[in-house]
């Protein structure tokens, strides 16, 4: 086998939290994370030459991309004799939206390298080799369900949540992450999420327990150029969304139903303002 392509999920923060500022100028996170169907398509093939072409869309191919800086780690940390290789990424998600999409571009690209070159890597040693490539990648490389602790890195795997439809509508703006966390003062933090609940929803399998608890802690510090956030989720509450919120910093906002049909009406309103809606389910 010389090719192999492999989707790559956006994520969902279903909760977002801060919990202090480290050392070495990262943040302590609890998120609860989620996977939904919207996703890149990531092809990774051997070509038997050298060096790694990557194209990503209109996003660029070169050392910047995570996938291509994922492909690096890979063999920097594996000791597996580097090769050329061709990343080819259809990209669906949107870039600096706050779901993950280069992130999840690089963590498909480990997942295909693995499957290619060394079958035999435990999922713990990929994950380390993700956390070097940005924190949000060994999320997902996991995907499901998941409680993501430290800088975003410490996993644990949770029942699956309900599934449940998620429209996603990104305004027409990007959020700077790092902008975002040198906004936080953590003793000013305030409407923080009920991590703990939404943990015990999620394990009892409470629809209505999950959606109470659905709350990101970003909103709470964002600045005022971007309040169209805030609309947004009006809009969502109008639309009959049962929960709505921020995804991780911003600036993509989710609605979630239990009723396929509300969902998809809420997609059609949605979409008639802003180009980068999308229908999608948990995965
Ligand atoms: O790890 P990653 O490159 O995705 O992080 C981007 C930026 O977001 C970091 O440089 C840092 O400013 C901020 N960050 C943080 N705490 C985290 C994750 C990211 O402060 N847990």
């Amino acid at each position: 086998m010389t090719s192999i392509t492999l989707p790559a999920y956006a994520k969902l923060n279903l909760t977002l939290d801060i919990l202090r500022k480290r050392e070495d100028g990262y943040h302590d996170l609890q998120m609860v994370m989620q996977t939904v169907s919207l996703q890149d398509d990531v092809t990774v093939t051997l070509t038997g030459g050298e060096g790694i072409a990557c194209r990503c869309g209109e996003i660029p191919g070169d050392e910047t991309n995570l996938a291509v800086k994922a492909a690096r780690a890979f063999f920097a940390e594996t000791g597996v004799v580097p090769c050329g290789l061709d990343i080819d990424i259809v990209k669906r998600i949107p870039a600096q939206a706050g779901m993950a999409g280069g992130s999840s571009d690089a963590a498909a690209t480990l997942r295909a390298l693995r499957r290619l070159m060394k079958p035999d890597l435990l999922g713990d040693e990929l994950e380390r080799i993700a956390a070097m490539v940005g924190s949000d990648v060994p999320y997902c490389v996991r995907g499901g369900t998941a409680l993501a602790e430290g800088r975003g890195e410490r996993l644990t795997t949770l029942r699956d949540a309900p599934k449940l439809h998620a429209v996603l509508c990104k305004p027409d703006f990007a959020i700077s992450t790092p902008l975002l966390f040198s906004r936080v003062k953590i003793s000013e933090l305030w409407n923080r999420p009920d991590t703990a609940g939404m943990l015990d929803a999620i394990h009892h399998g409470d629809v209505e327990g999950v959606m109470a608890r659905v709350k990101n802690v970003f909103e709470t510090v964002l600045p005022k150029d971007y309040e169209e956030v805030f609309d947004i989720k009006e809009r969502f509450l109008r639309l009959g969304a049962e929960a709505t919120a921020m995804t991780g910093s911003g600036p993509t906002v989710f609605g979630l139903y239990r009723d396929a049909g509300a969902a998809q009406m809420a997609y059609k309103s949605l979409s008639a303002d802003y180009a980068q809606t999308f229908l999608t389910q948990f995965v």
